[in-house]
C-alpha cells in the first residue's frame, strides 16, 4: 500500500479536494523470480506502433470480431436479473456439462462434476497448471516458437523452461527427434500448444501419435492449450489426451477468448483427471474463488446458441488465411501454411537486413506504418521471422500486403 487514494481522481476529486501524501521512493524491489522474466517483446515493440496514427496493426493476438449477440445479451440478462453473486468454485455446473458435451466433437470426455474447472480465461488455467504440477526445479519442455506466457509462467512458478526448437522445414510441428535432441526426455512436464500461436501449425493424427509416444516412453505431463481448437482449418483437430493412455498424464486448456471472440470476458477452462482438477481448484480457489459469473452465463448462452456465428467467423479466417499465404508467397516470402489459429509467421531472414527479423519488422513499421511482431518475441526459435495476425478485416490485410510489397521493392 502507498498510502494515495486513487479513488479521489477517478470519481472526479479535485487535487485541491484529496489529501495525497507524497512518499519516499518505493521499497518495493521485485521478487527474484518476477526480476529474472524480460518484459515482454510485443509490448516493448508497439510501444513504438502506438505513437503513430496511419499504423495497419498486423499484431493483435485477438478477434477483430465482438462476441456474438447471443453471449452479450445473455451477460446483461444475468446483471438485469441480478446474478452478481460469486459461483461454485470450479465454475456453475450447467456450465461444465455443457462444456463437457462440447469437446465430446474432439474425442474428449470428462465428468463435469469432478473433472473440469471454470476458470477466469485459458490464461489462469495455464498459470495454475504451472503452479499446481511444477515443483522448484523441475524442467518445463516448451517448444519454441510459442505462445509469450509459458515461459514466464514456468519461471513463476519455480520451474526451469527448456526450449525445444521447432521448424519451419517441418510445417512448425513438433517431433520426437526435436524433443530427444533438446533432452525433453528428462523433462517433467511438456507444453504443448496446437493449433500454435504464433505459427498456426496443426499436427496431424501421425505427428500427435508420435508426440503421446514419446510422452508415454519418458513419463511426462502434458498440458495441452487447444484454445484455437475450434479454429482449425485442414483437417480434424486433433487432442494428445485422445491418444492411449494420455488422459491420466494430460490437462487440457481451452476457452471462449479466440472462437467465440469473448477475450474481454475472461472465461476459460481446464479439464483433466480428477486429481489434476483437484490441485488446480485449489490454487484456484485461493486466488480466485470463482471465474466472474455474467461471463459463465455469457458463455453458457455462446456454447448454446452460437455455433452458426462461429462457423461464420471461423471461414472468414480461413478466407484471409488464404489470401494473406497467397499474396505473401507471390512476394516471394517463404510462409508454411497456417492449419489452424490466426496467425501466418513467414520467414523473412532471406529479405531482412543482415537477416535480422526484428530489423525487417522495425524498419516496415517506420517505413509503411505496418506492424508485425518479431519472432524472437516467441522465444529463440523464432529467430528470421515474423507474425502476422490476419484477425484483420480484408481490407487491411490488402492494404498492408500493398506496403509490404513496396517496402521489398
Ligand atoms: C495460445 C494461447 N493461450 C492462451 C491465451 C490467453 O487466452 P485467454 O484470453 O482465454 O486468457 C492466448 C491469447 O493470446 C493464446 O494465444
Amino acid at each position: 500500500m502507498n498510502g494515495n487514494d486513487d479513488r479521489a481522481e477517478t470519481d472526479g476529486g479535485t487535487a485541491e479536494g484529496s489529501a495525497r501524501t507524497e512518499g519516499g521512493p518505493s521499497r518495493f524491489a521485485p521478487a527474484d523470480r518476477v526480476e529474472s522474466v524480460p518484459p515482454s517483446g510485443i509490448r516493448e515493440f508497439f510501444e513504438v506502433a502506438e505513437n503513430r496514427d496511419d499504423v495497419i496493426s498486423l499484431g493483435v493476438g485477438e478477434p477483430d470480431f465482438t462476441a456474438p449477440w447471443a453471449a452479450r445479451s445473455a451477460a446483461i440478462d444475468s446483471l438485469e436479473r441480478g446474478r452478481t453473486s460469486y459461483t461454485a468454485n470450479r465454475g456453475m455446473l450447467d456450465l461444465r456439462e455443457a462444456i463437457a458435451g462440447r469437446v465430446t466433437r474432439y474425442g474428449q470426455s470428462y465428468d463435469p462434476d469432478t473433472e473440469i474447472l471454470v476458470t477466469t480465461g485459458a490464461s489462469e488455467a495455464v498459470d495454475l497448471a504451472f503452479r499446481a504440477f511444477v515443483n522448484p526445479g523441475d524442467t518445463v519442455a516448451l517448444p519454441t516458437p510459442t505462445y509469450v506466457s509459458y515461459e514466464p509462467g514456468v519461471r513463476f512458478a519455480g520451474g526451469e523452461p527448456l526450449p525445444v526448437h521447432t521448424h519451419h522445414e517441418d510445417d512448425w510441428a513438433l517431433t520426437p527427434e526435436a524433443l530427444l535432441e533438446a533432452g525433453a526426455d528428462e523433462a517433467d512436464v511438456l507444453v504443448l500448444c496446437y493449433p500454435n500461436n504464433p505459427t498456426g501449425a496443426t499436427m496431424d493424427a501421425d505427428e500427435m501419435d508420435a508426440v503421446a509416444d514419446f510422452c508415454r516412453e519418458h513419463d511426462l505431463l502434458v498440458i495441452a492449450d487447444e484454445i484455437y481448437a475450434a479454429l482449425t482449418y485442414e483437417g480434424d483437430h486433433q487432442s494428445v489426451a485422445t491418444r492411449p493412455g494420455m488422459r491420466e498424464r494430460t490437462v487440457v486448456i481451452n476457452g471462449f477468448s479466440k472462437a467465440y471472440a469473448m477475450t474481454g470476458l475472461r472465461l476459460g477452462y481446464a479439464m483433466g483427471p480428477e486429481t489434476a482438477i483437484d490441485a488446480m481448484t485449489k490454487v484456484h480457489q485461493y486466488a480466485m474463488l470463482s471465474a466472474p459469473t455474467t461471463a459463465q452465463h455469457a458463455a453458457l448462452s455462446a456454447i448454446e446458441r452460437c455455433d452458426d456465428e462461429v462457423e461464420r467467423m471461423r471461414r472468414e479466417y480461413d478466407r484471409r488465411r488464404r489470401y494473406v499465404v497467397s499474396r505473401l508467397r507471390e512476394l516471394g516470402i517463404d510462409v508454411a501454411e497456417p492449419g489452424g489459429a490466426f496467425y501466418a509467421f513467414p520467414r523473412v531472414a532471406d529479405v531482412a537486413p543482415d537477416g535480422d527479423a526484428r530489423a525487417f519488422a522495425t524498419e516496415l513499421l517506420e517505413a509503411e506504418g505496418v506492424a508485425a511482431v518479431p519472432g524472437t518475441a516467441f522465444g529463440a526459435g523464432g529467430e528470421g521471422h515474423i507474425r502476422i495476425s490476419y484477425a484483420t478485416g480484408l481490407d487491411d490485410l490488402k492494404e498492408a500486403m500493398a506496403r509490404l510489397e513496396r517496402f521489398l521493392s
